[in-house]
């Protein structure tokens, strides 16, 4: 059985779920032959705590509302992930902090440190993949270690991986998705009446919605999934502002009626494909589907990718896209893929 050493950076909903399957089904890893232990977990409220020999999960998982890592043993109120990241023991760096679109921090810098430090890195974090991936794959591979970041489009639903392993030798000529469940339940209960705000409330109250719904509705977050999607399954070189965005407030009362007559549904599309003259062009864009068309019938928070490729044609992958189980465990599937690569390179 190996042993792999976690830290976890930033606790909030997705690294609280995966500490639960760590601690409530060792089982998941131990079919695997792994056994993972967190050694250190750092966040901007409760601080940072580090036990070499791992930290008792269930009691963090149970720590009350308000309280710090100042009630542990060797604990601290005060978060020091770049302490944790450059000198702690772990192996891997899990990070799943807040997406900043602006400029990813502060996530790009536990990346950098940590792929500076020789660890592995496993992410959810869309802000610095989005804006920097290519630099931070460049980076990994120079300093010998792995960076995955399946959850950042789809959460859990393995959709990078799909492409990259199961549509092996086929050209994908462009990806067509439903990046954003928040928008396409919103669209979706406007179709029952609803009212824009109304829907908005109803995504909120259902934890589906950033906590700046905006970044849902105005196509922000779809926009960060399409970069990556663009990059990694067309091998473009895009950033987030280069991919025109329109959200699903332009879509209005008559558009959703007219659609209704019509027999369509609006759906918040994503969609990167590439030009004659190589170039890759993406945009997220509201678009009327009609029934028969693979994205129209994906209906409340399901997200949905569909590969268009030269033998197949389309290929559609469906899952939940947002959730902190289900982006917890495509950390979990990401673990698992490091343990996979690097067996019998790290301590076994
Ligand atoms: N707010 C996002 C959504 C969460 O609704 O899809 C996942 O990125």
């Amino acid at each position: 059985m190996r042993t792999l050493d976690l830290a976890l950076i930033g606790f909030g909903g997705v690294n609280r779920a995966l500490a639960k399957a760590i601690g409530t089904r060792p089982e998941r890893f131990a079919d695997h032959g792994l056994e993972l232990r967190v050694v250190a977990i750092t966040d901007l409220a409760l601080g940072t705590l580090q036990a070499v020999d791992g930290i008792d999960l269930g009691r963090v998982l149970a720590l009350p509302r308000g309280a710090t890592f100042a009630e542990f043993p060797g604990g601290s109120a005060t978060a020091d992930s770049e302490s944790v990241i450059r000198n702690g023991t772990a192996e891997v760096i899990v990070e799943a902090t807040f997406t900043n679109p602006l400029d990813g921090e502060p996530a790009l810098s536990h990346l950098r440190w940590a792929i500076a430090s020789g660890k592995h890195v496993v992410t959810t974090n869309k802000g610095p993949i989005a804006l920097h991936g290519a630099e931070l794959t460049e980076l990994a591979l120079g300093h010998g270690v792995e960076l995955r970041f399946e959850g950042t489009v789809m959460s859990g639903t393995p959709v990078l991986r799909f492409a990259r392993e199961q549509l092996v030798g086929l050209e994908v000529l462009g990806v067509q998705g439903i990046l954003n469940g928040t928008s396409n339940y919103v669209l979706g209960r406007r179709e029952a009446g609803l009212t824009l705000e109304e829907a908005v409330a109803e995504a909120q109250s259902l934890g589906y919605a950033e906590a700046d719904p905006t970044a849902d509705i105005g196509g922000s977050d779809a926009r960060l999934k399409v970069a990556i999607l663009a990059n990694e399954v067309l091998g473009a070189k895009l950033t987030p502002d280069q991919v025109v965005t329109v959200g699903i407030d332009a879509v209005s009362e008559d558009d959703l009626a007219s659609a209704a007559r019509e027999g369509r549904h609006w759906k918040l599309i994503g969609s990167a494909h590439r030009e004659d003259d190589g170039r890759i062009v993406a945009e997220v864009r509201p678009r009327a589907l009609a029934a028969d068309h693979p994205l129209a019938s994906i209906s409340g928070a399901t997200n949905a990718v569909t590969f268009l490729t030269d033998m197949l044609g389309p290929v559609t992958v469906s899952g939940p896209g947002a959730g902190r189980d289900e982006t917890a465990y495509a950390l979990i599937a990401d673990i698992l893929s490091i343990h996979a690569t690097t067996a019998g390179l790290v301590r076994v």
